[in-house]
């Protein structure tokens, strides 16, 4: 059976990681029939839109897609591609493995940590007031006769709504994939000690939403001394339950801890449709050069794959990364290496048709 899949292959290093993906995936034997649609800058140029109509529209009929990053101009009028793409196709989860992997030096051994991300609230859904509009001078009066708020006139405002069902899908979702996963315990990161109304709520919800977890372990802590604890201990953690914002920093952390961005995979899941990619950027710095880490693209893909219930082929491509990475002769200049993109994703592919004999 075919799998129609979108591929966006993004901008900056995302053609590059891209292309050693495909390769990658093709290599499994798997019928993808790959649907490739422009988004971001490069977009931009082709079709005059960050986000095409034709792009979501694709992504809509397929149900399952794999993305390069994007590079939003920064500047006014434009939102976050990325946003715009989670919310218009309501991707609320983002399931972020990070587990250390054999051959790559790292501080930490033994990590393998999840983070659940809320991927459609909080101060990441982009509502936001630019400086001295009058839109933020309205705001700013209401907020006085309100509750006697003083924000000085020369203050930019985003606002950071967290929702009691936008809190109960995360949580039930973060619950249900330890269940599913067979892991230990969930972590909420949160500071509902001082943002009572925002974060308060996720707590509360997870709180009473546990109830109906009772074979799962949980606990809370607060955003600052878990960031503490996880770059001292990261072995203690298991799946981390976090609003948008703490969700994407500490991600990057996570992938800090078991040998950076290049590594670490990434899922945007919805009731409907999913989406993944990278947690890394379209890194600007090395663009071009043909020597970006492919490997988060494809274990995106191996997510993708174990998605569309291709499991073996999913563990074929895990297997392949732990082997090439483990023999330790091919690797990216971010791990050390002066492997090129190609030549890493050409490594990973043959291991792939290798298979088990490898
Ligand atoms: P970044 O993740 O692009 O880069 C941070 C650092 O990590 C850079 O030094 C970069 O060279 C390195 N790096 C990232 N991926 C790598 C890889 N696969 N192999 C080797 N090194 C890698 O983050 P930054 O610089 O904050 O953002 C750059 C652009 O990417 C911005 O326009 C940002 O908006 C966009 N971005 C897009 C995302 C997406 O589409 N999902 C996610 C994060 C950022
Ligand atoms: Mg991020």
């Amino acid at each position: 059976m075919t799998h129609e899949v979108v591929l966006i292959p993004g901008d900056g290093i995302g053609p590059e990681v891209s292309a050693a993906t495909r390769l990658v995936l093709d290599a499994t034997g798997v019928d993808l029939g790959w649907e490739q649609r422009p988004a971001g800058a490069s977009a931009l140029e082709t079709d005059g839109a960050l986000l095409p109509e034709g792009t979501l529209e694709a992504v809509r009929r397929c149900r399952t897609a794999i993305k390069g990053p994007i590079t939003t101009p920064v500047g006014d009028g434009f939102r976050s591609v990325n946003v715009a793409l989670r919310q218009g196709l309501d991707l609320f989860a983002a399931v972020r493995p990070a587990r250390s992997l054999p051959g790559v030096p790292t501080r930490h051994h033994g990590v393998n940590l999840v983070v659940i991300r809320e991927n459609t609230e909080d101060l990441y859904r982009g509502i936001e007031f630019a400086r001295g509009t009058p839109d933020a001078t309205t705001l700013r009066r209401k907020l006085h006769d309100l509750g006697g708020f003083e924000i000085p006139g020369d203050a930019g405002i985003t606002l950071k709504p967290i929702s009691v069902s936008g809190a109960r899908r995360i949580v039930r979702f973060a619950f249900e994939y330890v269940r599913a996963n067979r892991r230990r315990k969930v972590t909420v990161g949160h500071k509902a000690n001082v943002m009572r109304y925002s974060d308060g709520i996720f707590l509360e919800t997870a709180r009473t939403d546990a109830g109906d977890y009772p074979d799962v372990a949980w606990e809370d802590v607060h955003i600052d001394t878990l960031s503490a604890r996880l770059v001292r201990s990261p072995q203690d953690f298991d799946v981390l339950l976090l609003p948008n914002l703490y969700g994407d920093i500490l991600s990057d952390l996570c992938a800090g801890l078991v040998g950076g961005l290049g590594l670490i995979p990434g899922a945007n899941i919805g009731w409907e449709y999913a989406v993944f990619e990278p947690v890394h950027g379209s890194a600007p710095d090395i663009a071009g050069q043909g020597i970006a880490n492919p490997i988060a693209m494809v274990l995106s893909g191996s997510m993708m794959l174990r998605h569309l219930g291709e499991l073996r082929a999913a563990d074929a491509v895990e297997r392949a990364v732990d082997r090439v990475l483990g023999r330790a002769e091919i690797r990216t200049p971010d791990l050390g290496g002066q492997a090129s993109t190609l030549e890493m994703g050409e490594a990973l592919a043959n291991e792939v048709l290798r298979g088990d004999a490898g």
